[in-house]
């Protein structure tokens, strides 16, 4: 089925692939708007732009090296220069998100972490007042003991759901790990909560990614905005 918002996906990753200059290593998101990056990355080569990637999902690793992107690792980096990534919900005024509903948030929340610079990248229906509007939170858990992860973490007042697979198998990530997704409502603290959960035993990661971002541009129909954190 055709996406309605593609073309601003587009436009924001195409404006985002002109952050990455010569040199740089780049971490690739995942997702249908990080996809948009990459091809573009991929066509920047083309030009003569070099650089090296580490890539946050199998996925996104196929569709890099399919364009010619030079693939890497912490092996050989212990950092990254400029991370570019899509993003669940945006909250307009910290630009907190929640990420994961592609189901590669450890490995997104790891490459950030290592990043001097995370630019995220959307269309105007991520934006939301507070986290929790529409997404539920992704939690990366252990397979072993899930549902004992599960009922604590409905203890800290979530709706928790085991994502499946098309065909109703439990999802499983690339890390061979489980995703609970976690309605939580709307999320008045989510640096406390993002805390609570990681103290959870059987938790790997949350999709919380609290003060991370550090330029979120959003593609509307006005063009593409830019958010910077106060
Ligand atoms: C992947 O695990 C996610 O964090 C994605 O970045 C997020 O789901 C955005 O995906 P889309 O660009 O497809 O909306």
């Amino acid at each position: 089925m055709d996406d309605p918002a593609a073309a601003l996906k587009r436009e924001a990753g195409e404006q985002a692939a002109l952050l990455v200059e010569n040199g740089m290593v780049v971490g690739l998101g995942t997702g249908s708007t990080a996809a948009f990056v990459i091809a573009a990355l991929g066509r920047r080569i083309q030009e003569g732009l070099k650089f090296t990637a580490i890539a946050t999902s199998e996925h996104s690793a196929a569709q890099a090296s399919k364009l010619g992107i030079t693939l890497t690792d912490f092996g050989h980096h212990d950092g990254i220069d400029l991370t570019i990534d899509g993003a669940d919900e945006i909250e307009r005024k910290s630009l907190n998100l929640i990420k994961g509903l592609g189901g590669a948030l450890l490995r997104e929340k790891i490459v950030a972490a290592a990043s001097r610079r995370l630019v995220i990248i959307a269309d105007e229906r991520k934006l939301v007042r507070h986290l929790g509007e529409h997404t539920a939170v992704p939690v990366e858990v252990t397979p072993f003991a899930w549902e004992a992860t599960a009922h604590r973490l409905g203890r800290l007042g979530a709706r928790v759901s085991p994502r499946h697979d098309r065909d109703d198998s439990l999802f499983v990530t690339d890390g061979g790990n489980l995703i609970l997704d976690c309605n939580f409502g709307v999320i008045e603290d989510p640096a406390t909560l993002e805390r609570r959960i990681g103290e959870i035993v059987g938790v790997i990661e949350s999709g919380l990614f609290i003060g991370r971002a550090a330029l979120v541009l959003v593609a509307g129909a006005d063009g593409v905005a830019r958010f910077e954190p106060a």
